[in-house]
């Protein structure tokens, strides 16, 4: 019965740690970690790579759409030592890159993209348990979850922190730009009719501008040894 499986949920906006703190309190946990924002990515990817457009004026064309729902549906995706596959190529790095999340971010305000990911992305429930990192973790995908985080951090704090990785990897960026960017982006994540980011009801804020990644780890880990009822 997977409503038995615990999942703990972090959802917020771009840039704002998810990722990074999903994967420390999974490996303190010993439990299975779901980057549901990969899979957006992908279908972007996957989408570029079929020729299919994804600009606005392409969206608004229901065979685009149904072309996209498609291609979710039946994402040749693999997972696997850290790296992800997409048809046999390793995508690991094309994945993080800020035209895949922006391509993520446009195709994911369509319902039938997001209803095509939903099974894929439940099926990452599996014992001991699943940390599940994104925008709708716990409002949509895994309401039931016994504790949902909503991680946030100031623009300027996050522009800051991706522009640091960017750098850190050799790759070009600009401050500037990268807010820009990250202030478009969660406009419309949260502004779309389909499933936009807010916080569940029942989720926790935390705001980590102030905190370091360990302090954010060591906070979700005591909330949640206190919230999860499954010893
Ligand atoms: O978390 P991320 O930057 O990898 O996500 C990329 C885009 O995917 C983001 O702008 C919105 C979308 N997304 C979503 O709609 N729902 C999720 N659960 C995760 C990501």
């Amino acid at each position: 019965d997977p409503a038995r499986i615990p999942v703990l949920c972090i959802d917020g906006p771009t840039a704002s740690g998810k990722g990074t703190l999903a994967a420390a309190v999974a490996e303190r946990l010993g439990y299975h970690v779901l980057d549901s924002g990969a899979l957006y990515r992908l279908v972007g990817l996957a989408a570029e790579r079929a020729g299919i457009a994804t600009d606005e004026a392409a969206l608004a064309d229901p065979a685009v759409v149904a072309r996209l729902a498609a291609l979710a549906e039946r994402l040749p995706v693999r997972f696997g030592d850290g790296r992800i596959w997409l048809d046999g190529d390793d995508v690991t790095q094309a994945v993080r890159s800020e035209a895949a999340g922006m391509a993520a971010s446009r195709v994911s305000a369509l319902p039938a993209v997001r209803a095509a990911l939903l099974a894929l992305q439940r099926g990452f429930r599996r014992l001991p348990g699943l940390v599940a990192d994104g925008r709708d973790m716990g409002t949509v995908v895994f309401p039931d979850a016994p504790l949902k985080v909503f991680l946030t951090a100031s623009a300027a704090t996050r522009a800051q922190r991706r522009y640091e990785q960017l750098i850190s990897r050799g790759e070009p960026a600009n401050i500037d730009s990268l807010l820009a960017d990250l202030e478009a982006r969660d406009a419309r994540d949260r502004a779309r009719a389909a499933a936009p980011l807010k916080p569940a009801e029942d989720a926790l804020l935390l705001d980590n501008s102030a905190l370091s990644v360990d302090e954010t780890v060591q906070t979700v880990l005591s909330w949640w040894q206190r919230r999860q009822p499954f010893g």
